[in-house]
């Protein structure tokens, strides 16, 4: 048996049938258009419809997921990569009963990881599809490889752009990129897209409508659209307060749109369910290329 098929069967051989979670990434190619505070915010309205849910911070840079939720984890993914810890330990307990994970320097480390270290993360991760009923990867800004590997192993992608220019072609440019990579496949993965930050006189199904258009007739993409939210400057206010809007702002446009959202999500098809990975089967893609060497 060869290392990439001994990984397979570890995310397989679990009880069956295993519990496995839906994994929703939030990504950009422009920073700073909102994908922290979605990610965050659509957690707890998850949360709220009964969901187990965990956010996994896959951006190394700035820690502004912690500030928003208020909470310092202890420990974050390369702990439990390199140092012996466990889930219970990385995990920490955010607002309205969601779970964070802070990927820390795991996130760079991937690349770093012996096959030994790679067959006791994801055995670790099958644990983690088995807790949680929705994962929420929030990526970080710009195109970078680690961003587009992720968005390569992950079934159902969420893009955020704002009518910014370089918001929209920079999102043009992340999925230019990703089609070109030998490892992505559309078959496999549902990208949907947010608009967000608009004005009173932009048009959210106009912006999705310039890039799905293009995106369609040049790369021959698909691209879903799951509604736009209104520039609403209690998003910050509540950054300011270390809460998240939702919680701090209830009735606010922004707080409203994402509760829409997370019920529009929640309903999607059954097909989306039958087609789920799992955590453990995102980082088992993410990884089979390294551990055959
Ligand atoms: N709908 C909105 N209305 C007003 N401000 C918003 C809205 N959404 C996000 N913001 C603000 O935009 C800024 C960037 O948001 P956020 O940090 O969520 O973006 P990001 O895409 O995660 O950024 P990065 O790429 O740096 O990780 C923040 O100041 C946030 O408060
Ligand atoms: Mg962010």
């Amino acid at each position: 048996m060869d290392q990439a098929e001994k990984l397979r069967n570890i995310v397989k051989q679990q009880k069956s049938p295993r519990h496995i979670s839906r994994v929703i990434t939030v990504t950009s190619g422009k920073g700073g258009v909102g994908k922290s505070s979605i990610a965050v915010n659509l957690a707890i309205a998850f949360s709220r419809l009964g969901k187990r849910v965990i956010i996994l911070d896959a951006d190394f840079g700035l820690a502004n997921i912690e500030v928003m939720l208020g909470i310092r984890p202890k420990y974050n993914l390369a702990d439990l990569m390199f140092r012996g810890k466990n889930l219970s330990d990385i995990i920490t307990e955010g607002p309205e009963n969601i779970g964070f994970i802070s990927g820390g320097s795991g996130i760079q480390e991937l690349t770093n990881m012996t096959k030994d270290q790679i067959i006791y993360l994801i055995r670790k991760l099958v644990e983690l599809d088995d807790m949680s009923d929705i994962i929420i990867i929030d990526t970080g800004a710009g195109i970078t490889d680690s961003v587009l590997e992720f968005l390569a192993a992950s079934s159902e992608v969420i893009l955020v752009a704002t009518p910014e220019p370089t918001s929209i072609t920079d999102a043009y440019a992340l999925l230019k990129t990703l089609n070109r990579k030998s490892d992505f496949s559309i078959d496999d993965t549902v990208i949907k897209m947010i608009a967000n930050r608009l004005t009173p006189d932009d048009d959210g199904e106009e912006l999705y409508d310039k890039l799905s258009i293009v995106v369609k007739r040049f790369l021959k993409l698909k691209l879903e659209y799951i509604g736009s939210i209104p520039m609403d400057n209690t998003v910050s206010k509540a950054v300011m307060l270390q809460k998240p809007a939702i919680c701090a702002y209830p009735n606010s446009k922004f707080s409203k749109q994402i509760i829409n959202f997370a019920e529009k999500l929640s309903n999607t098809n059954q097909e989306i369910i039958e087609e789920r990975k799992g955590i453990a089967q995102l980082f088992s893609n993410l990884l089979k290329s390294r551990i055959k060497k």
